[in-house]
């Protein structure tokens, strides 16, 4: 569906394209930092960025025109927490759960037997393929963390693949004791804080540590982060996942910008994720996968907390790539509304990677956007399990569109349209 250009251009991209007749943008006011919406609008794209936006009957000039004839137009997802480098799968330890055995996060060593076995190219072309699959469900920003190798060469071979497809690279050596450390907890603590972090630091933006019981506990996580922290990295904790812990609270003493899963929480971990910056991503991609209970989003919303969701797309315990199903989750079983999980989704997921040039559809964003094969963001929960995503621009540039050609108009006889 490449876009069509007036003639007298001869290059062979736009140089700004205007996207008119949007039955619902979605734009979220970036300044007041809320969900925000506007009908009948048009936006338009110049340079990577979004140049203008307003009621489709003032829109401006601009090279090439695309009718949305009435779609919905949203900001790209930005998908803040998933593990995409491994190999193998865990079907079988799904299909198991869901014939009545509870999870336990012992599962991870089966990916990272799989993962360390896998070759450079195998690793690579399974990263891709997921990159791509979230691609055409509309994320346009996506973190990605280790975690599968748990050695020194493993950990930074998983962080350089991440590294070719997304900035949001996040070191989780910390992600459970392999089994060579098995009697020796400590001494992988102190290679998680020391060689591997060396290793690893170049090619990451944060740190992050799976605080749970089983995994690591309240010290060893506040010392990872502390090392990350001294090799430049920002800080992001799975916590309080499993069960009550104090994850949330060793994310906000650390200074994290996002604490993770906030499935269990006590009264103190509302109270310090509401009154500190720290983002509470949900995941309920996980809870949907381990038949645990939903995360409480109603109240921490309540609380004043901001709220991200994610996939947390990884083998074991959420192998989906898509925030269209977390939204139609959050809103069906979280009692958030559909313009909370929209905004959760973009907006949210942007703070919680400290983003300001993407979640939001100001003058100034970074052209991330989606077109809904729908009149209302609304249809993604109202319509689950149904592929909506007609067109997704990364940077102003159209990268994946499902609608025909023929919905695309010409511009008008002068080159221009809304004039
Ligand atoms: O976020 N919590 C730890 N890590 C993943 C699970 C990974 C796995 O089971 O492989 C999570 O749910
Ligand atoms: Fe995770």
């Amino acid at each position: 569906m490449p876009e069509k250009e007036s003639p007298q251009k001869e290059s062979t991209a736009p140089q700004s394209t205007l996207i008119t007749g949007i039955g619902e943008l979605v734009s979220n006011d970036a300044e007041q930092g809320a969900y925000a919406a506007l009908t009948d609008a048009a936006l338009v794209i110049a340079g990577g960025e979004v140049a203008w936006t307003g009621p489709a009957s003032r829109a401006p000039a601009a090279d090439a025109v695309v009718d949305a004839a009435g779609r919905a137009v949203l900001p790209g997802f930005a998908d803040s927490h998933a593990h995409l480098v491994f190999a193998g799968e865990r079907s079988a330890e799904f299909a198991a759960r869901m014939a009545g055995r509870p999870y336990r996060a012992g599962g991870i060593l089966v990916t990272v037997e799989a993962t360390r076995a896998a070759s450079d190219v195998v690793l690579r072309a399974k990263l891709r393929r997921l990159v791509a699959e979230m691609l055409r469900q509309g994320t346009t920003t996506f973190e990605c963390k280790s975690g599968y190798g748990l050695t020194v060469p493993d950990e930074a071979r998983g962080l350089a693949l991440a590294a070719e497809v997304t900035p949001e690279v996040t070191y989780l050596g910390a992600h459970v004791v392999p089994p060579e450390f098995a009697g020796d907890p400590a001494g992988y603590v102190d290679l998680v804080c020391g060689p591997m972090l060396d290793a690893c630091a170049p090619s990451a933006r944060w740190v992050d540590v799976f605080c749970e019981d089983g995994a690591f506990g309240a010290d060893e996580a506040a010392a990872v982060l502390a090392a990350g922290r001294a090799a430049g990295l920002g800080a992001r904790v799975h916590a309080n996942q499993l069960g009550p812990g104090p994850g949330v609270r060793v994310a906000a003493e650390a200074g994290a910008a996002s604490a993770d899963h906030c499935t269990f929480l006590t009264d103190a971990d509302v109270d310090a994720l509401a009154s500190t910056p720290v983002v509470a991503t949900l995941l309920p991609g996980a809870e949907f996968g381990t038949r645990q209970p939903f995360p409480d989003a109603r109240r921490l919303l309540d609380a004043g907390v901001t709220v991200a969701l994610a996939t947390d797309c990884n083998p074991g315990s959420s192998f989906t790539s898509s925030m269209p199903f977390c939204i139609a989750l959050a809103v069906r079983e979280m009692r958030m509304t559909t313009e909370e999980a929209v905004w959760a989704a973009t907006a949210g997921g942007a703070r919680a990677l400290r983003r300001t040039d993407i979640g939001h559809l100001g003058p100034g964003a970074r052209a991330d956007l989606i077109m809904l094969d729908a009149p209302s963001h609304a249809y993604l929960a109202y319509r689950p399990g149904v592929p909506q995503i007609a067109a997704v621009w990364q940077s102003g540039h159209l990268v994946d569109a499902a609608l025909p050609a023929a919905t695309l108009t010409e511009p008008s006889a002068s080159g221009r349209r809304g004039e």
